[in-house]
């Protein structure tokens, strides 16, 4: 295979790593079993994964599979390649030639900032599904709760996105002269305040929506995991 035909392919996929494909092989069983064993909806709870937006899940499902902080995590330590420059343990990927973005991975990668208005377009539905889980019961619950937490979470790890940051501060050659003072100005330093944070919200919002699904799964099996807090 010529060289230049090879840098445009996913290079990480050509290559024997067993950490990438046991990875995958786990990301295919956890696939497998939420579609295997649906549950939907218990009662007034809608799980996250099955709410309307299941129509348009690969879009959203795309928006964090190409986020930042995951992305270097994948690229570094299950590609192993480009890895951090100041990493001294480079081994085998010390060799390869970094081609720039141009494989089919990067170019994938380089659509989030498209797949960012997925992402924003569903979180409406987590706070829908919320309000229904209170009309449904006539009060508050621990399960409404676990519903806005996993909302909230969600929202604060969309809008600290850096392509939201772009969209909100980008296009501007001197921001500070432009918009000094500015409504811009004051939403662009609260989005910066939050992509801080982003990478931490990141990993917060993955494992609040997985727990949001066991939560909503372990009543469904049964489990006395719910109480009411507040009847309206
Ligand atoms: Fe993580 Fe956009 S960079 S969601």
């Amino acid at each position: 295979m010529s060289t230049s035909i090879k840098s445009l392919l996913p290079y990480e996929l050509l290559e024997p790593n067993w950490r990438l494909w046991s990875f995958i092989a786990i990301l295919a069983v956890g696939f497998w079993a939420l579609t295997a064993f649906p549950v939907g909806q218990y009662h007034g709870y809608i799980d996250p994964f099955y709410s309307p937006t299941v129509l348009i899940v690969p879009l959203p499902g795309a928006f964090r599979l190409t986020c930042y902080a995951y992305r270097k995590d994948y690229h570094r330590h299950l590609f192993k390649h480009p890895l951090g420059c100041s990493n001294a343990d480079r081994g085998d990927a010390a060799t390869r030639t970094y081609t720039g973005e141009k494989n089919a991975v990067f170019q994938l990668e380089n659509l989030h900032r498209y797949f960012m208005y997925a992402g924003i377009a569903i979180l409406p539905f987590f706070y829908l599904d919320f309000a229904h889980s209170l009309l449904a019961y006539d009060s508050l619950r621990i399960g409404s709760l676990v519903l806005l937490a996993n909302a909230l979470l969600l929202t604060a790890w969309t809008l600290s996105c850096h392509a939201v940051r772009h969209v909100v501060g980008g296009n501007i050659d001197c921001y500070s002269c432009v918009a000094a003072g500015g409504v811009r100005k004051e939403i662009y330093d609260k989005q910066s305040w939050l992509n801080k944070h982003h990478e931490a919200l990141a990993w917060v919002s993955l494992l609040t929506i997985i727990f949001a699904d066991l939560y909503i799964r372990g009543l469904a099996a049964g489990l006395h995991l719910d109480a009411t807090l507040l009847r309206f």
